[in-house]
């Protein structure tokens, strides 16, 4: 039996929203308190493969994503924390296992075409313009998994063709060069995708819909104010269905102990929505609260953050270099030792 590792990914790309707490964060929180090491990697390397042409902003958002996960309470104590690119034995592991997989099997990969297609501006109508890079993201994610011999990785269902990619390079290895790799398998959050303000089955900083958690009190109030609620209420005491409404909808994320009330009251038409409103603003407020008091500490506190990503880094290194070693004495390239 292998020792149990997690290990779980996040893009820098933007600051962390509603969406990105309730569907990981969250679940994270708790997976850092088992007696499991628990790997969480800034994916820089990954982000630039489709903003490679905005390096400040990949750059800029390592520090703020990792202090939105800290202000968040993932604690460094509990969860490794480190920079992919500060790991160049990830890149190692990309060039080796880049021989096991097939460019028409990345080509067919659902992540990679959903993504392609939504990025038009850098790829092409029908992905002609694709770089090697982009399409070949998912063997640099089997690398990140591997590399720490993560055996279970969090993620959201958007992410499972990846792993399945990644199990299918770690088979491959195995057969070709003996037992060596495990194949990961998937945590799947129950919330995986979190709605927007908008209704939109997904909140996403592009969309326009998210909360962010940096947030302050005018921006949350603006947001929630215009969040859509149930058209056909046109009058306070209206008996409206909570079910078609976003208000309802984060209540129901920050809210638990009120909600019951809040949905009968809305069913029964003794509830305004401006109240309601109001009333979810305060609860969102005070769930920000502790986070955003976090945060600026560790805005604060700079070196600290970077310590953090420092140590982090340097203990995930070992390990990864551990395993290069591992895999190029089974590969036969290893020489004068
Ligand atoms: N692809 C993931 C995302 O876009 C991020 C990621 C990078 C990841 N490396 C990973 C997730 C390894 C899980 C495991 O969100
Ligand atoms: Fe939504 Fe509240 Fe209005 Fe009901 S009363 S429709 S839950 S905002």
């Amino acid at each position: 039996m292998k020792q149990k590792t997690i290990l779980t990914g996040i893009r820098p790309t933007g600051n962390i929203h509603l969406g990105h707490y309730f569907g990981a964060v969250k679940k994270w929180k708790k997976l850092q308190n088992q007696d499991t090491p628990f790997y969480l990697e800034i994916a820089d390397v990954q982000a630039l493969t489709d903003n490679f042409h905005q390096p400040e902003k990949v750059r800029k958002n390592v520090r703020e994503l990792t202090i939105d996960a800290l202000a968040c309470g993932i604690d460094p104590k509990k969860t490794n924390i480190f920079i992919q690119s500060m790991i160049p034995e990830i890149a190692e592991l990309t060039v080796f296992y880049s021989n096991l997989v097939t460019i028409a099997r990345l080509y067919r990969n659902p992540t990679v075409k959903a993504e392609m297609k939504q990025k038009k501006e850098l790829f092409g109508e029908d992905g002609e313009g694709i770089t090697y890079g982009f399409l070949g993201y998912p063997v640099s994610q089997a690398a990140d998994i591997t590399a720490f011999h993560g055996t279970h990785v969090p993620c959201g269902d958007d992410q499972l063709p990846l792993l399945e990619q990644c199990r299918e390079i770690v088979r491959k290895f195995n057969n070709i060069y003996g037992d060596t790799l495990v194949e990961p398998e998937a945590i799947l959050s129950e919330n995986t995708r979190i709605k927007g303000l908008d209704g939109n089955e997904k909140m996403g900083k592009s969309l326009g819909n998210a909360i962010f958690l940096s947030d302050d009190e005018e921006t949350v109030t603006k947001k929630i104010m215009g969040a859509v609620t149930d058209p056909e209420k046109l009058k306070k005491d209206d008996p409206a269905n909570p079910d078609i409404c976003m208000v309802y909808y984060y209540h129901k994320l920050v809210n638990q102990d009120y909600v019951d009330t809040v949905c009968s009251e809305c069913k029964r038409g003794a509830r305004g929505c401006v109240a309601c409103k109001k009333e979810l603003i305060a609860s969102m407020l005070a769930f920000l609260k502790p986070i955003q008091e976090k945060r600026n500490y560790y805005l604060e506190h700079l070196e600290e953050v970077d310590e953090i990503l420092k140590e982090g880094t340097e203990n995930a290194r070992k390990l990864a270099k551990e395993t290069v070693q591992t895999i190029k004495e089974k590969m036969q390239i290893h020489y004068f030792e």
